[in-house]
């Protein structure tokens, strides 16, 4: 299952008909109407928040069309709503062009209440549109009185201890019911300090994986809730669950590999669960069925299941309908009640959570030595296989996976370290055959090498199952270059294989860890491919509850200390206002800013008083950190960027982000105080790390033998394609000091034979600097190079994800970097797709949420013909496409209703410009603006515009 989103232009052609119809029989004259309506960023959620924030998106024909009103009614029953009596709240007809991050401002929303709701717009000419469908909300457990159901488990930690693990089984839970009548409404809260998966009368219920989700469960633990009204039946009902220690009691990072004193059970030994089944009869009668002692508990099949080490099942231990009434639990015995711990936050998941995203079948398969066989499938992605086998009874399966294969054929697992990522299955001997797919793991793999088997398997033995949390896929992006299309697909993936649950740095590893620096250097990137809201959301909850004692951000996020020494990192610890601010810029939502405003402004006192009150960071700064200054331009090339100086363009950026989000929530004061720490940063860096010429320079002697320091061996540098791409980028330098820095980074990739050197934090801007300079042509050049290091150079060496390093790969040579940090689906190096669709497609936001925005592409001399890009914004989809034909550029736009976008439209020469084969002058829905550095600069509202232009 794909998770896009509802397709905008079926609806456009659904609403322009009906409205059609309506306009003959009812002589509605407007056809504005609301579509894709969600709270809280989802469609039909259940929620917890005081006052849910609710969207939508408008579909219109024509051009130029905006809402100049709108109200919203929302009732406790679809009757009462279709009756026009909208018990719950009415808004009225509230004027203006607001269609998201609209605040429920109804009744006092008790738990569980179901709210449905539905909207209208007026148009332009303050003509009501028709009302849209009806979406709704649900309002969850709100407060721990809600919840009657006891923590239960079964503490098996004395078993399963091995040489180097301990992996305990997975344990069991049932429950037989009765029920009294006929059941109306039924809602299952389910949690657990671990994973739990849970089952009734036999079936699984929801598709969620990996539920409830991972938090400092000190703090807090999400609940999940489940419609299950249509699983239950009068009389005898079989509830059940499976727990397993997740990221709760299981192995976490590389807490292994660095001999940190606690390697597992981070935060707990036992894993637990609470569940509660709240039943309404017809006849109104309710009842509640909570876990607590009476639940029967055993342990069986899952011998051992753990997210990094794999899953042991011995299908002669299965429980055969151990979920269905009349299952003989006799001698399954009583749980085990724990206690609660009073402070921890019980409260509704607010992201998207892990689910399946599509089955790949295997490619091929390959008999290997000693009688196993390789299995590939194709694609590197995050996931799990599911095996299909037929054998003896206790024949053993085992199954290893990897996400590359030496020059030999060989799968290579060397890079995933600690992580022992082995599943195994033992047959009953089924002659009808067997199939499994485990619950409580995953894998980063392409590879998939099985022993075991007793005959040589089919290629449908082994099917790969691509896991990923659940965002809705947003963006497209094509163009006529293989090489571009290929890496951005490879971009697609690693995201896919990698927002999982939290923004993990990798998927396959011994560290799948919510990285801050990978997730800052990435966010803006993710937002165009898919709708990142609900996941960070939840993300950036995890990444404040970890911030640090000296309210420092953390260097990831959830923040159990998987190595005694890590704390904070510049470049890393700024995600904690890089991300809030990118989701605030990208969907609008001022509500982040507010729930974080305390801690971000705790985290900017952080960074002045280490900076002396002198606004920079001189060399050696952070050399308590561990590395020495913290992770600085992580995995570039050749000399280093001193870790000091990006720190203090990371605090004048901070600070600049800040300025803007104070703004935004109408802290005027705020906002202009941090103006001015921006403004100090600023004139303390140029003074301390530019010359008189604005020239970058560093006391490399500060840092002696650079010893300590990420690659300090290769020494310090401060003119470098990192320092410039970055002060352009976060505007640290004046207007004339950036375009001598422009050129400055336009000379220094020529002298590095027109190559990249920068890592994980230069990458980023790298391409956007470019071109605020004027070297867009630079830009391409190092955008289809194949030369390393580059973006190319992975896709000729064969990459369908993108790596942690520049060269994991080469053919004919291997792995440069085998044995350990060597991973093949890492994001950082893909926060190139901000270029893409930034540059050379060219969107823009101007407005938060993309209200207005600018669509700006940048022509490609060689290497691209055509750029085709779409981007569904909070706002409506957006779509940038353009084409060289003969002496003439082909722009074709379309900008969605209730917006509107300065349209940059390329030509040596603006008379030559045509809108629909007709001279701009034409028409009315263009205002004609400037003509300035080789565009028209025009201003249009909502339609579909095809432009053409000599350029
Ligand atoms: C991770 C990175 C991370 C880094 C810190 C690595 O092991 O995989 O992506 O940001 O450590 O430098």
């Amino acid at each position: 299952m794909k998770f896009a989103r509802l397709n905008t232009l079926t609806v456009w052609l659904i609403a322009s008909f009906s409205t059609v119809l309506f306009t003959k029989s009812y002589a509605i004259t407007t056809n504005l109407t609301p579509v894709h309506l969600r709270t809280e960023y989802r469609t039909n959620p259940v929620v917890d928040v005081d006052a849910p924030r609710l969207s939508w998106e408008l579909t219109s024909a024509g051009k130029g069309q905006v809402q100049t009103g709108y109200q919203i009614m929302v009732a406790s029953s679809v009757a009462l709503l279709n009756a026009g009596k909208p018990d719950l709240w009415n808004s009225a007809k509230v004027t203006g062009n607001a269609t998201n991050q609209i605040e429920y401002a109804g009744k006092l929303l008790l738990a569980r209440t179901v709210c449905y709701w539905k909207v209208r717009s007026w148009d332009k000419n303050g003509q009501p549109g028709p009302w849209s469908a009806v979406a709704s909300w649900e309002m969850g457990l709100l407060t721990k009185t809600d919840w009657t159901a006891d923590w239960i488990g079964n503490d098996l930690t004395a078993l399963g201890k091995g040489k180097t693990y301990h992996l305990p089984p997975a344990p069991f839970f049932r429950k037989e019911i009765q029920l009294t009548g006929l059941v109306k409404k039924a809602r299952l809260y389910v949690t657990s300090l671990g994973l739990y998966e849970c089952q009734i009368n036999g079936k699984r219920i929801g598709n969620d994986y990996f539920t409830p989700g991972w938090t400092d469960y000190n703090k807090r633990v999400y609940y999940q809730t489940y419609d299950v009204t249509t699983d239950l039946k009068t009389g005898k009902n079989a509830l059940g669950a499976i727990v397993a220690d997740g990221w709760y009691a299981g192995y976490l990072g590389y807490a292994l590999l660095v001999g940190n004193p606690v390697v597992k059970n981070f935060y707990g030994n036992v894993p637990l669960l609470k569940a509660q089944l709240e039943v309404e009869y017809t006849n109104g009668k309710k009842e509640t069925i909570a876990t607590d002692q009476s639940w029967k508990t055993n342990h069986g099949p899952i011998l051992e299941a753990d997210i990094l080490n794999g899953e042991t099942y011995d299908a002669n231990l299965a429980f055969t309908n151990w979920s269905k009434t009349g299952f003989n639990d006799a001698n399954w015995k009583s749980s085990t009640v724990f206690p609660d711990k009073s402070d921890r936050q019980l409260e509704a998941y607010p992201g998207d959570p892990v689910r399946v995203f599509e089955e790949l079948k295997a490619k091929s398969v390959t008999p290997k030595a000693g009688g196993h066989y390789l299995f590939d499938l194709g694609q590197n992605f995050a996931g799990m296989v599911r095996l299909r086998v037929k054998g003896n009874k206790g024949d053993t399966i085992r199954l290893r996976f990897g996400e590359v294969l030496f020059p030999n054929g060989d799968i290579m697992t060397e890079n995933l370290r600690k992580a022992r990522a082995m599943d195994t299955y033992i047959l009953n001997g089924d002659p009808q055959g067997e199939t499994w797919t485990p619950k409580f793991t995953y894998h980063g793999f392409q590879y998939v090498d099985v022993a075991g088997f007793r005959t040589a398997p089919t290629i449908d033995a082994i099917t790969g199952i691509v896991l990923t949390s659940a965002t809705p896929e947003t963006g497209s992006f094509e163009t006529d270059n293989k090489l571009i299309n290929k890496l951005y697909q490879n971009i697609v993936w690693t995201q896919r294989s990698n927002y999982f649950e939290v923004p993990t740095d990798c998927p396959q590893r011994d560290e799948r860890l919510g990285w801050t620096g990978d997730a800052q250097a990435y966010v803006q990137s993710a937002t165009f491919n898919n709708d990142i809201s609900a996941f960070f959301t939840k993300w950036l909850v995890d990444l404040n509850d970890a911030q640090r004692p000296d309210n420092a951000y953390p260097i990831y996020a959830p923040a159990p200390n998987v190595r005694k020494t890590d704390t904070y990192s510049p470049g890393w610890s700024e995600a904690g206002i890089i991300c809030p601010y990118t989701i605030y810029k990208t969907y609008g939502d001022t509500r982040v800013i507010r729930k974080f405003w305390p801690n971000m402004v705790a985290y900017l006192k952080f960074m002045e008083a280490k900076s002396n009150g002198t606004y920079v960071y001189k060399e050696g700064s952070f050399a308590e950190v561990s590395p020495k200054g913290g992770f600085g331009d992580w995995l570039s090339v050749g000399k280093k960027t001193p870790p000091d100086m990006l720190a203090t363009m990371y605090y004048g950026y901070a600070a600049s982000m800040m300025a803007d989000m104070a703004r935004a929530i109408g802290k005027s004061e705020e906002s202009a105080y941090y103006e001015g720490v921006f403004t100090k940063i600023k004139q303390a860096f140029l003074a301390h790390y530019a010359d008189s010429e604005g020239r970058f320079k560093t006391n490399s002697a500060a840092y002696g033998n650079g010893e300590g320091y990420v690659d300090g061996e290769m020494g310090f540098e401060g003119h470098t394609q990192t320092a410039y791409a970055n002060a352009i980028y976060m505007n640290m330098i004046g207007s004339d000091l950036t375009s001598k820095a422009g050129n400055w980074l336009a000379e220094l990739i020529k002298a590095n034979g027109n190559k990249l050197s920068t890592g994980f934090l230069g990458v980023k801007p790298l391409l956007p600097s470019l071109s605020m300079t004027g070297h867009t042509d630079v830009a391409y050049q190092l955008l289809l190079s194949t030369e390393y290091p580059s973006w190319g150079f992975e896709v000729v060496n064969g990459a369908n994800t993108i790596w942690e390093r520049w060269n994991s790969y080469i053919k004919g040579k291997g792995f440069e970097n085998n044995a350990g940090m060597n991973s093949f689906n890492h994001y950082a190096f893909g926060s190139v797709n901000e270029w893409l669709f930034g540059n050379a497609a060219g969107i823009k936001a101007n407005e938060a949420g993309y209200r207005t925005f600018s669509i700006k592409p940048e022509i490609a001399r060689q290497g691209l013909n055509f750029v085709n890009a779409t981007y569904q914004s909070i706002n409506g989809t957006i779509a940038s496409s353009w084409k060289k034909e003969g002496n003439r550029i082909q722009l074709r736009v379309v900008i969605p209703v209730n917006t509107t976008a300065t349209v940059f439209i390329p030509t040596t020469n603006p008379d030559s410009v045509l809108e629909s084969s007709k001279p701009l002058k034409a028409s009315q829905a263009i205002r004609v603006n400037d003509f300035k550095d080789g565009y028209l600069q025009v201003n249009v509202g909502s339609g579909t515009y095809q432009f053409s232009a000599v350029n």
